[in-house]
């Protein structure tokens, strides 16, 4: 059994004031959580992801809020210490701050600590709503799947200059308005370095590089379940390990130790 004492906003503070790496990964059910809290892991995202890793849908649109309150649900009742956040999924907070309160509501009765939305501009005035009600927000920039048509399919996002200001001045912005995490997903590593270096708060990278301030990745992408060829910057944790919570470990061990991911095969 984990002896680790709850990880809160207040210990994901303390641990980026430390200059310690976050670890996190998506978890999508009960008896992961408890095998993923017990391993290390600090934060447990139940990411709208599981439209394609477990309802292999193509992309994360379908998934429903009863879809991510159900997983979220299953998640808490596994998990003794780790920091869940629960993703809020496509049409449940986009219409109105009033509709992203209902639906953060959702998640956090079904027992998430936080809850993560997707996209710049528009969402700080809805992270602020948020916030100011007392529920802890994690924003995600850069590929951001809900948003995969209209950004023209699964390609590397704020390449230029101007597409690089303008992510760093929505982050700046997501950041103010009191967002406490920020997933960067799909982004060059020196824009997610110059991104790091400018907020305060931890970023996490998936596909962004080795300087971010934490790591995630999709918890069947770890293990070697990716369905074809994964992602560059994918690594199955499974190769070498002597089970599911060895590979968790040597995840975890490796975001704590900067040797993941690889600094030679990021985006550019
Ligand atoms: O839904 C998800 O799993 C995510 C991560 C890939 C960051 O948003």
């Amino acid at each position: 059994m984990s002896e680790r004492k709850p990880v809160t906003l207040h210990r994901l503070r303390e641990m980026h004031a430390a200059g310690e790496k976050v670890a996190m990964l998506t978890c999508y059910d009960a008896t992961f959580a408890r095998v993923l809290d017990e391993a290390g892991v600090d934060c447990l995202l139940v990411g709208d992801s599981l439209g394609m890793v477990l309802q292999g849908e193509r992309g994360t649109t379908p998934v429903t809020l009863e879809h991510m309150a159900y997983h979220t649900r299953c998640v808490a009742q596994g998990n003794r210490t780790a920091w869940v956040i629960g993703d809020l999924p496509f049409g449940s907070y986009q219409e109105s701050r009033e509709q992203a309160l209902r639906s953060a509501a959702v998640l956090v009765q079904a027992g998430a600590h936080m809850v993560k939305l997707e996209g710049g501009g528009w969402t700080a005035d809805t992270v602020r709503f948020l916030v100011d009600r007392g529920i802890p927000v994690c924003a995600h920039l850069g590929l951001t799947p809900q948003s995969v048509h209209a950004l023209g399919g699964w390609r590397v996002q704020g390449r230029g200059d101007v597409a690089a200001a303008q992510l760093l001045a929505h982050a700046k912005e997501l950041a103010d308005a009191g967002a406490a995490m920020l997933v960067l997903e799909l982004v060059p590593a020196a824009l997610a370095a110059e991104v790091t270096r400018a907020l305060p708060v931890p970023i996490i990278g998936i596909g962004a590089g080795p300087q971010c301030g934490g790591q995630v990745l999709v918890l069947h992408d770890l293990l070697g379940l990716h369905p074809g060829k994964p992602p560059r910057f994918v690594r199955d944790f499974s190769d070498g390990s002597t089970g599911i919570a060895h590979a968790v470990r040597r995840y975890v061990d490796a975001v704590k130790n900067g040797t993941f991911p690889d600094p030679h095969l990021h985006c550019h």
